[in-house]
């Protein structure tokens, strides 16, 4: 069996989820369950990041310890991914002792192999990003030049990685592979950064500043930069290194059988450089593989507004869970954001792509099963069913493109052309009629096996993003679950006894 791993950020236990987050996760979640449908090994990793000043900063201002903080937020945002149905592996935390011991490794590693070396450090720090930027990104305003958020200067000691010896290295890797990256928007954009002379990687932090974090192996004055702590949790996950291995590669020598290097990191272009950059370089200076893939989704704007706590306008995907239903979120968020480009938020696009759900989805299977209920007393005539083969073999082949090229816009709208193509078969064939003449008895069978086999069909294309709804769809169908892909070629359902049940996507009132 082939196996696939991919990942998620950690996200910031300082915050509340929110649709961001959600975005980023429902992703992972669909291309996870796709590829469990397809018949993979799936290992799926999300968590927290739970380290560094940001942490450390709102645990103060609400009083509590960092640890309380994470792990009050852990809990929540468990609590958003089990809402959202989210199909994770792993919950990964940094705080966890067996990440503190693979960062120590890792750490070791690095200075062992000569990359590590001590400077005095001045530059411009933006907490909220938790990282520098130079004097040229932060304009002459003095922001971050991400979020807009204040920087301070700041001036110590500070252990830094030798990054720019791997800049040759990298641009080669990114030039040989041009699909490492994607999409080429992005990709363009770290080789344009890639242009200038790469700076070293500050990793540590005096502890006086910052003392919530993990201590370095040779300085206990001084703590992890959160970044490389965090990036390195998909190692961690991942099972590669022991860290308790005795001897002096520290379990970088000898590597346990894993689930490493990543089939693919899942992010949002705000942190692109960091897993595009510090992450590549840092594993080519332990000498672990790269991943295999990076792709870096766009952001959603609210209207035409950026979506920030100070502005008040932070969409929360919970609230709209409550009135439209988890599948409804998933759906929206997968079919409305090209994936890889930004998309604007506005509750009249979400209900456009809920009405499409209701009136295309929900209307096919309702007229569907209603007919099989009202001609043929609920069970699936034993009739061929292949009146839209070609159609539904050209939309597996589109949908199949769509999920495995990351376009998943372009494969979730070919399982809804399905849909559309299938109402047109309804109207074409007019069962209504046909069952106003007993001698068009086959006809009828006929087009209702078709009907029915297209659901299955459907439910399990649906299923990757609309998981509650494509069960409830295998329910009324008669079938156990839903069809794997595998298993739809051979699937019996003459005889399937069917029932109708209410509306898949009732309309919600009160707009
Ligand atoms: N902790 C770091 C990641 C470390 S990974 C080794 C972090 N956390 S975060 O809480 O800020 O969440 C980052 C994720 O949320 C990114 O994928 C980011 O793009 C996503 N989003 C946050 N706001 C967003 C939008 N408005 N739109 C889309 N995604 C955005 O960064």
């Amino acid at each position: 069996m082939s196996s696939f791993f991919l990942t998620t950020p950690i996200y910031y236990a300082s915050g509340e989820p929110h649709l961001g987050h959600a975005y980023t996760t429902i992703l992972a979640d669909v291309l996870a369950r796709y590829r469990r449908r397809a018949g993979e090994d799936v290992l799926f990793l999300t968590g927290t990041d739970e380290h560094g000043q940001k942490i450390q900063e709102a645990a103060a201002a609400q009083g509590v310890t960092p640890l309380e903080l994470c792990d009050l937020m852990a809990g929540r945002f468990e609590e958003a991914w089990r809402d959202l149905g989210i199909s994770h592996d792993r919950f990964i935390r940094t705080t966890e002792a067996e990440h503190i011991g693979v960062v120590t490794a890792l750490l070791e590693r690095l200075r062992d192999n000569g990359h590590i070396y001590e400077a005095e450090y001045a530059g411009w720090y933006s907490v909220g990003q938790e990282r520098y930027f130079t004097e040229k990104e932060i304009g002459p305003d003095r922001v971050d030049p991400i979020a807009g958020g204040p920087v301070q200067r700041i001036r110590e000691k500070n252990y830094f990685f030798r990054m720019s010896h791997f800049q040759d290295r990298l641009i080669r890797h990114i030039e040989d592979n041009p699909e490492w990256i994607v999409p080429a928007t992005r990709r363009n954009e770290v080789l344009g950064f890639l242009n200038q002379p790469l700076a070293d990687l500050s990793i540590s932090r005096p502890r006086a500043r910052i003392h919530w974090g993990i201590p370095l192996p040779w300085d206990a004055d001084q703590v992890t930069y959160v970044w490389v702590d965090a990036l390195t949790n998909y190692v961690t996950a991942s099972g590669a290194i022991d860290p308790a291995a005795p001897g002096p590669t520290r379990g970088f020598g000898d590597l346990r059988p894993s689930r490493w290097p990543a089939d693919v990191h899942l992010m949002g272009k705000d942190i692109l450089t960091t897993h595009a950059v510090y992450w590549p370089t840092l594993l080519m200076g332990a000498d672990l593989p790269l991943p295999r893939k990076i792709l870096a989704h766009g952001w959603w704007v609210v209207g035409d507004t950026k979506m920030s706590k100070s502005l008040g306008n932070v969409v929360d995907p919970l609230d709209l869970r409550e009135q439209f239903g988890t599948d409804a979120v998933r759906w929206y968020l997968m079919r409305e954001m090209p994936t890889g480009q930004d998309a604007s938020y506005t509750p009249e696009r979400f209900l456009t792509r809920y009405d499409e759900l209701g009136n295309i989805l929900g209307n096919l299977v309702h007229r569907a099963l209603s007919m099989v209920v009202r001609y043929r007393g609920g069970t699936v005539p034993d009739a061929p069913s292949h009146d839209l083969a070609a159609e539904t073999e050209a939309a597996l082949d589109a949908y199949r493109q769509g999920l495995e090229g990351y376009r998943l816009h372009a494969g979730f709208a070919a399982a809804m052309d399905l849909a559309r193509t299938a109402n047109g078969f309804v109207e074409a064939r007019e069962p209504w009629a046909l069952a106003r003449a007993p001698e068009r008895a086959d006809e009828l069978d006929r087009t209702l096996a078709t009907l029915v086999r297209t659901l299955a069909v459907l439910a399990g294309m649906f299923e990757p993003v609309a998981p509650v709804k494509a069960r409830e769809l295998a329910t009324r169908l008669g079938l156990a679950d839903v069809p794997r892909f595998a298993e739809l070629d051979g699937l019996e359902i003459a005889g399937l006894h069917v029932t109708v049940g209410s509306p898949l996507f009732p309309r919600v009132e009160a707009r």
